[in-house]
This record gives C-alpha cells, sequence and structure tokens, in this order.
C-alpha cells in the first residue's frame, strides 16, 4: 500500500470533522477524505444491522479511493460495528473507543470515570468494558445524551445558549454528583459543547476528546506500519457527503475551527 495514499475517515454526519480538525493539526502531510453521512444521520438511535450496514457502505465508499488507513470518527460505529470492521477491513482500521479509553484511564487520579455518548454507544458498553479490561478498580458511570447531537448539528453550540445549559444540567447532574475527576465524550459531535460542558461539571473534572485521541493514536498505527507519507508538503483534505452539500459548508467551518475553502461533493451511498 503506497504511503502516499489518503487515510479515509468517517462519521454520520459532521461530528467526525472534531476529529478531521485534529487530524489536520497533527498530520498536516497526510491526505485526508472525509465521509458523512448526512442523508442518514443520526445513527445513535438505530438498530445494530443498521448501523453495521451504513458502516460497511461507508467504507466501501472510502475504500474506493484507494485509502491506506479507515478512521471510523464515530463513537456509535465503533462501538457497534467496530470489531467486525476491524476484522474485515484490508486496511488498517481504528475507531474512537480504544484510544480514549486507553487516554481516560491514563488520566484519572481517584478512578471515577463518566462516560457520555448516543444511545447506541451507551447500551453497547463499549467503553465501560474497554475501560474495566484496562483496570478493573476502575468505576464507570454511563449517560446517554440523545439530545445533544441534534443540537450540535442544528449549531446550537454557543456557549452561553440557555437551551444547551438546560439540557447538560439534566443529563450530567447524576455524573457530577457521583464525583468523577474525568470525562469522556464519547461521541465526535460532543467537542462542540467542550466549554459550556466544562462550565457544568467545573474544572476538577477533565473532559476526555474522543476526536483528538484517535487521531493520536492513527498516528501511532500508521508509523508502526511504516505507512506516514513522507512527502512533507501540505495537503488538502476532500470532502464528501450524502445529502445536500449547502449546509455542510456552512456548519463544516465551526467543527474545523477554520473557514470551509474545500469543495463537498454529494455521493448516493446506497450503491455502495
Ligand atoms: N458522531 C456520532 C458519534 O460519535 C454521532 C452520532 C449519531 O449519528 O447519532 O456517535
Amino acid at each position: 500500500m503506497p504511503s502516499q495514499n489518503a487515510i479515509g475517515v468517517f462519521d454520520s454526519g459532521l461530528g467526525g470533522l472534531s476529529a478531521v480538525k485534529e487530524f489536520l493539526q497533527l498530520l498536516p502531510n497526510e491526505k485526508i477524505i472525509y465521509f458523512g453521512d448526512t442523508g442518514r444521520v443520526p445513527y445513535g438511535n438505530r438498530s445494530r444491522s443498521t448501523i453495521s450496514k451504513y458502516a460497511f457502505q461507508d467504507t466501501n465508499f472510502l475504500l474506493k479511493h484507494n485509502v491506506k488507513m479507515i478512521v471510523a470518527a464515530c463513537g456509535t460505529v465503533s462501538s457497534v460495528a467496530g470489531d467486525d470492521l476491524r476484522n474485515n477491513l484490508p486496511v488498517p482500521y481504528t475507531g474512537v473507543v480504544n484510544p480514549t479509553a486507553f487516554a481516560a484511564e491514563k488520566k484519572t487520579r481517584n478512578g471515577k470515570i463518566g462516560i457520555i455518548g448516543t444511545s447506541a454507544t451507551i447500551n453497547s458498553h463499549s467503553y465501560k468494558l474497554r475501560l474495566e479490561k484496562l483496570n478493573p478498580t476502575l468505576k464507570v458511570y454511563e449517560q446517554a445524551c440523545p439530545l445533544f447531537v441534534p443540537l450540535v448539528e442544528n449549531g446550537f453550540i454557543r456557549r452561553d445558549d440557555q437551551i444547551v445549559r438546560l439540557v447538560i444540567k439534566r443529563y450530567l447532574s447524576e455524573l457530577k454528583e457521583q464525583g468523577i475527576d474525568t470525562l469522556i465524550l464519547g461521541c465526535t459531535h460532543y467537542p462542540l459543547l467542550r466549554d459550556t460542558i466544562s462550565d457544568f461539571m467545573g474544572d476538577e473534572v477533565e473532559l476526555v476528546d474522543s476526536g483528538f485521541e484517535t487521531a493520536v493514536y492513527s498516528a501511532k498505527i500508521l508509523k508502526e506500519n511504516d505507512l506516514l507519507n513522507n512527502d512533507k508538503s501540505v495537503k488538502q483534505p476532500e470532502f464528501f457527503v450524502s445529502d445536500t452539500p449547502d449546509d455542510f459548508k456552512n456548519v463544516a467551518g465551526l467543527f474545523l475551527g477554520r473557514d470551509m475553502e474545500h469543495t463537498v461533493t454529494q455521493i448516493d451511498i446506497e450503491k455502495y
């Protein structure tokens, strides 16, 4: 596999762009091809078989671009279909669960870790099982936050937004009472609510961003497989979506933390 080939990153929608932001910073000379399944988002309240079918269509699309590695920048896909993908893809694969659980286990000081994610992610107990395997003495608390993704996809991300604050209070009060010192943002949409979540949880609770940890881990896998791009020029990412690109362009800049100057192409994902 030529090391100049792109890294394929995908998510159910825009959330995975929070991971792309980290990839662009960490590995600027790697070409990123991103697919956001904006026509079928959200995945988080769908069945295991549907999420798995979608995940394989998404990866088939990326493989058509001869990607050298695939990253499921989606907590839901990683939790529900991660093992199937890892065992069946012809290229190295990572989801977000393993790298993020690993980082959280290193960070906690009092051994109490909270996890927030979509309903599918929390019902799978993927992060909890992984953490308990890493360290059986940990106390792990889980909370599904199904309203976070629609809020973010609709641009409700201002730190002082009263609706966002209320929803955060409703979902996170119990975790706060448990005295956790580490909170995993187990869905790649959640970094967009990071400041407001932190305001509620307080400075003593460290937030672990699955996008960042996954980018760091992906760099490690590429290095181990001798797949890091030797061509040092800065590459521009390419974006594909399954619904109209108009909204994507508007909201994507918020995730990437920069203006979206790149082209976005709409594709028919059902063909893959
Ligand atoms: N970004 C996806 C995740 O990490 C989200 C959401 C969804 O499609 O429900 O779980």
